[in-house]
């Protein structure tokens, strides 16, 4: 038995077996072969685009950048003013007394945008009425419209952008008369 199982060992793997296992001995495997490096790099990629740091994003322009809380405004109608896309980079517009910072929608506000006359401008009777006449905004020196003599329909259409621009846009500040008291006091902080 012995004798038998010493010459089997002799002989080795019948003939056909023996490329099979020449190719597949330990011995033979190369750990570097080209597909291996290929996956090998692949793997490296994929962990280094994982564990890479986010670069910091840019902070927004209307944050300040020493404290990066959002900068909430007082605005009387001259100060809104340069908001209009072409003075300033930024673009405001006022909605309600809200103070809108609609930059994102420059495409819309921005000169020669179809919106662009709502631009640093109170646009809330524009809006109310579904106009882009620029007769029917107030004046930037008179007093901010009361809106007091709007319809129904024209409030409900008026609330509706305001919902609009409160969902899509940061509010930034509020519109304020010239010369009231809160006009005074944001004047001071300044
Ligand atoms: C002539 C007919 C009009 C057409 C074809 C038109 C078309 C459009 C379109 C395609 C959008 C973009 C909607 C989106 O992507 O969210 C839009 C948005 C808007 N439209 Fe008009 N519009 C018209 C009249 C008006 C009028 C008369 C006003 C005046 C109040 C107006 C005020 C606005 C405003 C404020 C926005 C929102 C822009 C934003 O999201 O910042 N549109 N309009």
């Amino acid at each position: 038995m012995n004798l038998l199982r010493a010459r089997l060992e002799q002989l080795g793997p019948p003939a056909k077996y023996r490329t099979i296992v020449l190719l597949t001995h330990p011995s033979r495997i190369s750990v570097f072969t080209p597909v291996n490096l290929l996956l090998l790099t692949l793997a490296l990629y994929l962990i280094y685009t994982r564990l890479r740091p986010n670069p910091s994003p840019t902070p927004p322009l209307h944050q300040s950048s020493s404290d990066q809380a959002i900068v909430f405004k007082t605005f009387t109608p001259k100060t809104l003013q340069p908001f209009n896309g072409t003075d300033n980079a930024r673009v405001y517009l006022a909605v309600n007394r809200k103070v809108f910072d609609v930059t994102a929608g420059k495409g819309f506000y921005g000169p020669g945008g179809p919106y662009s006359n709502f631009a640093g401008r109170d646009a809330s009777r524009g809006l109310a009425l579904n106009s882009f006449d620029e007769e029917v905004l107030t004046e930037v020196g008179a007093p901010i419209d009361s809106l007091e003599d709007l319809k129904e329909e024209e409030r409900v259409a008026l609330n509706g952008w305001a919902e609009h621009f409160e969902g899509k846009y940061l509010l930034v500040g509020r519109l304020v008369e010239e010369g009231s008291e809160e006009a005074k006091e944001a004047e001071k902080e300044e």
